[in-house]
């Protein structure tokens, strides 16, 4: 089975949408097997999102993904990286499909809900991550 990293992003926390982004993932078949809330310092936000360090929105993002409560979870399914980017739907909630988490629960192009890890080696570094590199997870 593959596995991903999705996280609930702390507008969605805020707004109480949580409980229903979690049913939602049950219902589309992934497995959860491994689910923690925990905050984000500024410099864990800026170490996830390292790979958008030289994007104009990086300050933003860094500062909105270290505002608030976030929920981290390992997904496991047949095709869970793909599956849980189409389940979320694409990153502007404006421009994403009805029915997706992010139309129903985004509300701009940044505060969109949730993240989804994007190809095999980026769920392997981002996992590692949240649970498995040491430092990483001694610093939360
Ligand atoms: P994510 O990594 O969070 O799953 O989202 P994504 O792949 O759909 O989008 P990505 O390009 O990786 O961007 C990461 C996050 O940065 C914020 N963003 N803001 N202001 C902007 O133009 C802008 N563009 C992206 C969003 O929170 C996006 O999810
Ligand atoms: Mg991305």
């Amino acid at each position: 089975m593959e596995k991903t990293l999705a996280i609930i992003k702390p507008d969605a926390v805020k707004k109480k949408a949580a409980g229903k982004i979690i049913q939602r993932i049950e219902d589309e078949g992934f497995t959860i097997t491994g689910l923690k809330m925990l905050s984000l310092t500024k410099e864990e936000a800026e170490g996830f999102y390292v790979v958008h360090k030289e994007r104009p929105f990086y300050s933003s993002l860094t500062d909105f993904m270290s505002s608030g409560k976030i929920v981290v979870m390992q997904l496991e399914r047949e095709d869970a990286i793909s599956h849980w980017r189409k389940t979320m739907g694409v990153t502007d909630p404006a421009l994403a499909e009805p029915g997706t988490i992010r139309r129903e629960f985004g509300f701009s192009i940044e505060t969109n809900a949730t993240h989804g890890s994007d190809a095999p080696e980026t769920a392997a570094w981002e996992l590692s991550y949240f649970y498995k590199d040491k430092d990483a997870i001694e610093k939360l």
